[in-house]
């Protein structure tokens, strides 16, 4: 169909000294010495708080209160789903264009007057470097929500044939009742793109952020609310997730959960939505974005250099707090060396530190929860008689919540850290024999539960068609000769299977298609 499509957000380079990147670091001070703030709840457009405040601290820097955020119970959950209900028939009812201009403003105000702060926030409440929250929380979001602007078009766009006196048409409803969004720390686009997409499409909408999240949340639902996002249609709140849990997948209007999170959670909650199938007037929809345990292959006929970019760059962008990050690697013995060479040269180039100084790439992981887990890692790798560690390795939550990023070679392909998530900045890389790559496809594809992204890396096309073909179910997005992290909204629908989720590609109309339950209608004259 004929929609236009726009291009991806030029991603600002930030170039030391330059007026953008002044303007920015600028913000982030302000934002940094500004008087505690107050993140509220959104329940109905009106800013809701309580006794309960619960602070909120960079993670590079947690002995600074940024301000608090207020906790909320049941009562909370319950006046969320009564104003998303409350807001439906009118909000459903608009013009999808109405509903799309309102998108298309969000997007630029985004890519104008709200850029700086929520980038700034990004790096402040979640400890990105200036260049992770450009991609993220200007670009990314910006282009999740033009794209699926152009995809509800291209959606609603698609009609049945109709013959002489019989008019076909397909009618694209919202689902009928609330949708749940749950969403991560790991992506300020991703906190916006879930309540957003399913609200774009005439959904209204609970929204439970992380609470490591919060600083950036509050963020959205400004930039939604000056983009004229009507009260009630997206509802934020911040409270325990059995608790809301308990309530949302017992209501008999619960119409489809949108989830990014981890693979536990996603299932505990998938058993709870099933135990209470009866009470619920329609099928509710779930879609969920889960783990990953994601690979670099390389085959004997790889560039050294290359392979060694995207384990350097895509296991440690972020800290390693991607779904999509780099986590396993596997080098064919003809290689391993130089490549092995390259990635602790770069490592050991890293510069880590708070997020204010733009040349820190390394900043610091979310939480201290986060933080005592990826440590314990270490620790086991450290006492393992199978493991060594070529970079990194230490770790201190003096000031905030630092891991340094750790290169770990094995001689057991099943090694511990080859086959379990750890969610932060640690690669563990095998090295096979440069005649078994066929094998060591195999090995990859039966070593993790999950199937979110890979890459694979040759200069022989028989080789890269071989391991795609054993990797097919692998992994949802693959890459060839590139690293695994970084999809681009409109160009990489991104999503994978297995432990890894449902699959149903953020970033693409698939995703917006599963927001909607049409009425096929037939007239005649
Ligand atoms: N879309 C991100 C990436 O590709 C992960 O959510 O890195």
């Amino acid at each position: 169909y004929n929609v236009p499509f726009p291009l991806n957000e030029p991603v600002n380079p930030y170039i030391p000294g330059d007026s953008a990147t002044e303007s920015l670091l600028a913000k982030y001070k302000e934002m940094y010495n500004q008087a505690p703030i107050d993140v509220p709840m959104y329940i109905g457009g009106k800013e809701v708080r309580t006794e309960d405040k619960r602070p909120m601290s960079p993670p590079h820097d947690h002995q600074k209160v940024l301000g608090h955020f207020n906790y909320g119970g049941a009562e909370h959950v319950h006046a969320a789903i009564d104003a998303a209900l409350a807001a439906k028939a009118e909000w459903s009812a608009l013009p999808w264009e109405h509903r799309a201009s309102i998108f298309l403003k969000a997007a630029d105000l985004l890519a104008g007057p709200f850029r700086d702060k929520m980038n700034a926030a990004t790096m402040l409440g979640q400890s990105k470097n200036v260049m992770q929250a450009e991609i993220d929380a200007a670009c990314e979001m910006i282009d999740f929500l033009k794209f699926n602007v152009a995809y509800m078009q291209q959606i609603y766009a698609e009609q049945p044939e109709s013959s002489d006196g019989v008019w076909n048409r397909l009618e694209y409803r919202p689902l009928e009742g609330f949708t749940f969004a749950i969403t991560p720390f790991n992506f300020t686009a991703i906190a916006a793109n879930l309540p957003a997409s399913m609200a774009m499409m005439g959904n209204t909408v609970v929204w439970k952020p992380a609470e490591s999240q919060v600083y950036s949340a509050q963020v959205i639902m400004e930039l939604f609310k000056e983009a004229g996002v009507p009260d009630g249609v997206i509802n934020m709140i911040t409270v325990d997730g059995p608790v809301a849990g308990d309530i949302v997948f017992k209501h008999r209007d619960f119409a489809g959960l949108h989830f990014t999170g981890s693979t536990g959670v996603f299932k505990h909650l998938w058993k709870e939505i099933g135990a209470n199938l009866e009470v619920y007037r329609t099928y509710p929809r779930i879609v969920g974005e889960t783990g990953g345990k994601d690979f670099v292959v390389a085959h004997r006929s790889a560039h050294p250099k290359q392979v060694a970019t995207a384990i350097s760059r895509g296991a440690f962008e972020f800290q390693g707090q991607k779904c999509s990050a780099a986590s396993r690697a596997y080098l064919p013995s003809n290689i391993a060396q130089e490549v092995l060479d390259y990635v602790v040269e770069d490592v050991n180039s890293f510069k880590m530190g708070s997020t204010e100084d733009p040349s820190n790439f390394i900043n610091a992981v979310i939480d201290e929860k986060a933080f005592d887990k990826i440590a314990g890692y270490i620790d086991f790798i450290n006492n393992a008689d199978d493991a060594k560690v070529l970079a990194g390795g230490k770790y201190d939550k003096s000031k905030g919540y630092f891991i340094e990023p750790t290169v770990v070679v094995t001689e057991n392909p099943k090694f511990k850290t080859m086959c379990e998530e750890i969610f932060g900045p640690v690669i563990t890389i095998y090295v096979y024999d440069e005649n078994k790559f066929e094998e060591t496809c195999h090995l990859v594809d039966e070593t993790s539960d999950y199937a979110l992204t890979g890459c694979i890396f040759s200069q022989d096309r028989y080789a890269i068609n071989t391991g795609m073909k054993i990797l097919e179910n692998a992994a949802g997005n693959f890459y060839i000769n590139d690293k695994p992290t970084g999809a681009v909204v409109g160009q990489q629908p991104f999503g994978g299977a297995r432990g890894s989720g449902t699959n149903d590609k953020a970033g693409s109309y698939l995703n917006l298609l599963r927001w909607v339950s049409p009425r096929t209608i037939k007239e005649t004259f």
